[in-house]
């Protein structure tokens, strides 16, 4: 039996990790599992039932008892307990008090080994945070994705404007900063590449182009 194959993509928010992700999976016939909507959607439920995001056992007990389907499609569909939540899961308030669930280590165990339980079942690209150290240590491949904040800042201005939104891109580029060195210094889990990862500073570089380098290495390396 050939053995499966697991691609990690780890880095931090805004290097554009799963528009990379859902591009290498569709080129590669891989499945694209979105670990940080794992994060989002337990988050979601703890906001929606009033549980107090500072009692660790409270979130680890609802994270065990939430069931979440990621469903395929040009667009990843996130189900929280059969319901759609894709769009819910991205509100300013879920954004805001993610990473505080996601610092929980009950809460990532459970979903850790979800996470592992899929790559074990199909071909899979993963992205997220620990991917590469944590979930899956004996990936295929690991690619640590990250750009500069400035450069992060200017992409996130861009979407949001966009949207219809103005924004100070000198508070933006200060939020990154202080979101990456929230992320990279937690007790569990930080966000770290892993000793082996490919690291791939997307600054300057276009989707296409660091989706060819994947691509290209991968053929190279395989
Ligand atoms: O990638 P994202 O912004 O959707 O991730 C949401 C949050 O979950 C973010 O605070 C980082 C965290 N996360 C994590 O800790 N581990 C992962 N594997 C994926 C996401």
């Amino acid at each position: 039996m050939s053995q499966r194959v697991c691609i990690a993509i780890d880095g931090p928010a805004g290097a554009g990790k799963s528009t990379v992700a859902k591009l290498v999976a569709h080129r590669l016939g891989l499945l694209y599992i979105d670990t940080g909507a794992m994060y989002r959607a337990v988050t979601l439920k703890a906001l929606r039932r009033g549980v107090d995001l500072n009692d660790a056992a409270a979130l680890t007990e609802l994270a065990r008892a939430t069931n979440i389907q990621l469903i395929p499609g040009v667009r990843q569909t996130v189900l929280l307990d059969g319901e759609d939540v894709t769009e819910a899961i991205r509100s300013p308030e879920v954004t805001r008090c993610v990473s505080v669930v996601a610092g929980v280590a009950g809460v990532r165990e459970i979903l850790v080994d979800r996470q592992r339980q899929m790559a074990g079942e199909t071909d899979v690209i993963m992205d997220g945070r620990d991917i590469g150290t944590v979930v899956l240590p004996h990936a295929t491949a690991k690619f640590f994705l990250t750009a500069s904040a400035e450069e992060r800042a200017r992409r996130r201005a861009k979407e949001m404007a966009e949207k219809g939104y103005t924004v100070d891109i000198t508070g933006l580029i200060k939020e990154i900063q202080e979101r990456d060195y929230r992320d990279s210094h937690r007790k569990v889990s930080p966000l770290v590449p892993a000793a082996d990862a490919v690291i791939l500073d997307s600054s300057g570089m276009t989707v296409d182009e660091v989706v060819n380098r994947i691509i290209s290495w991968l053929e190279k390396n395989q």
